[in-house]
């Protein structure tokens, strides 16, 4: 049935947002929303040769499905497309040791930002020296571990930082850094996520001084090695003009640190950020293309300046693991809603919710769905996919349009969750987390289980 077929804008219906148009056949996936291997058979959603209703009927649901073959992919265009540089996979978007396996056998580098991922990754026996570091707050044990283990760079994002390397140092041993600048850049994107403006926790201001100060004491401290500077603007961008004037202020910085303190850098990372397409209005570029025009800022600029140009490396998290996963719910109850005006909205109640997908809820991100487990004919009505927290605002889907003839024991699927949804993850009304199936070939592996309630109670001391 189409748009024109009349049922769409029915009196009285919501219409929802702009760019939300009914679909042509609502039965079809919306292909670039998916992962690779996603297609629909009489209307069962099939990832990795599985069909996720029987999927699930192992598995139960709420439950994030892994596209192995889809991630490994997404990782391999990122690295051929970047041969020159340094892919570094950015471990808080998702990260189990599973992951962190593929990762190095395709050949990525690793960013941890935390004590916690750093022990995945060394769990799975990802090789410390393609490991950086990161992190806003590093306590004195979380430097020494990492110094300790011989993560392959520390990206220095303060001047009480230094000051706890140089006490590392201070006893003989040795780390290479990068230093954490911001380049004063508005990134579009929602405020939470944005990272290169002045005023916000991360880095050292380039245009206050004090990056170009925090380069002098790390110079100045023996044992730190000053592999570059590290800028990451923000996250979820579609367009390199952040990037390019970034670039620009950095490597005006380079130049700087090259002329007075007589250093070339010989590396420099621009950090992630790369967007995904969660629905049919966003339009993110190929890694190919990002690259080219990366590239192309860097030469450009360095040229200009007369300085050599480093190597350059990125830190893709989103645009890795986003579209390689996505997550499928029961449906529950299904509620229509008279708005004032007259319109009605169906709330259609699933069994997960924040605590397995909190970016709606936090960033008012937009996402999609389709009904996962049998055709319909039925008209689709404007809907609202809930989850079942004691929250008004538990929002999994703000807008899609659904069969209006959902019920009850359906399945839904919302792609591209693969990025900070599992990893933001919460036990919010004492929910249990879902397990990451990873799928391919027709073979499922639970490579995160479902919590249980053993799990909820492991940490809960009783009264003593
Ligand atoms: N490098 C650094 C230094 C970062 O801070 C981040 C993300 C990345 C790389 C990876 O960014 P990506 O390519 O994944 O966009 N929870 C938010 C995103 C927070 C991002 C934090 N840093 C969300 O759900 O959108």
């Amino acid at each position: 049935m189409s748009h024109e077929a009349g049922w769409a804008h029915a009196p009285g219906a919501l219409r929802g947002p702009a760019w939300l148009q009914p679909p042509a056949d609502p039965n079809a996936l919306v292909q670039h929303l998916w992962s690779q291997t996603a297609h629909k058979v009489d209307g069962e959603l099939h990832v990795g040769g599985l069909a996720l209703p029987e999927l699930v009927a192992d598995v139960n649901t709420p439950a994030y499905v892994l596209d192995e073959d889809d991630f490994r992919s997404r990782a391999r265009a990122f690295r051929d497309a970047f041969a020159a540089y340094d892919v570094f996979y950015a471990g808080k978007a998702f990260l189990c040791t599973a992951v962190a396996r593929w990762v190095q056998e395709e050949g990525l580098c690793l960013d941890v930002c935390s004590n916690g991922e750093l022990t995945v990754a060394l769990r799975a026996g990802f090789d410390p020296a393609r490991i950086g570091y990161h992190g806003n707050n590093k306590t004195l044990m979380e430097l020494r571990r990492a110094v300790a283990a011989g993560v392959g760079r520390i990206v220095v994002d303060s001047f009480d930082e230094i000051e706890r390397l140089a006490s590392i140092t201070a006893d003989g041993l040795s780390t290479r850094v990068m230093v954490r600048v911001t380049a004063g850049v508005e990134a579009h994107t929602h405020e939470y996520i944005a990272t290169a403006h002045e005023d916000q926790k991360f880095g050292f201001s380039i245009s206050n001084g004090q990056a170009f100060e925090a380069v002098r004491r790390v110079l100045a401290t023996p044992g730190l090695e000053l592999l570059g500077l590290h800028s990451h603007i923000g996250s979820q961008i579609f367009d390199s003009s952040g990037f390019e004037v970034a670039a620009r202020r950095v490597l005006a910085l380079q130049a700087r640190v090259s002329d007075e303190l007589g250093v070339a850098l010989p590396e420099m990372d621009l950090g992630g950020g790369f967007g995904i397409a969660y629905t049919t209005q966003d339009d993110p570029s190929d890694p190919a293309q990002l690259a080219t025009e990366m590239s192309k800022i860097v030469e450009h600029e360095c040229r200009a300046l007369g300085i050599p140009e480093p190597r350059l490396s990125i830190e893709p998290g989103r645009a890795i693991v986003g579209p390689a996963m996505c997550t499928v719910y029961t449906v529950g109850t299904v509620k229509d809603v008279q708005l004032d005006g007259g319109a009605v909205r169906t709330y259609v109640s699933v069994d997960g919710g924040m605590s397995d997908n909190i970016r709606t809820a936090l960033y008012d991100a937009d996402y999609s769905c389709t009904l996962a487990s049998r055709d319909s004919a039925a008209p689709p009505v404007l809907s609202r996919v809930v989850g079942k927290h004691c929250e008004a605002g538990d929002i999994v889907v703000k807008d899609e349009f659904l069969p209006g003839d959902l019920r009850s024991g359906d399945l839904l699927a919302v792609p591209g969750t693969g990025a900070y949804c599992r990893s933001m993850a919460s036990n919010y009304n004492h929910a249990l987390r879902p397990p990451v199936v990873a799928v391919r070939d027709g073979v499922a592996r639970v490579v995160v289980r479902r919590e249980t309630e053993d799990d909820l109670l492991a940490t809960d001391m009783g009264d003593q």
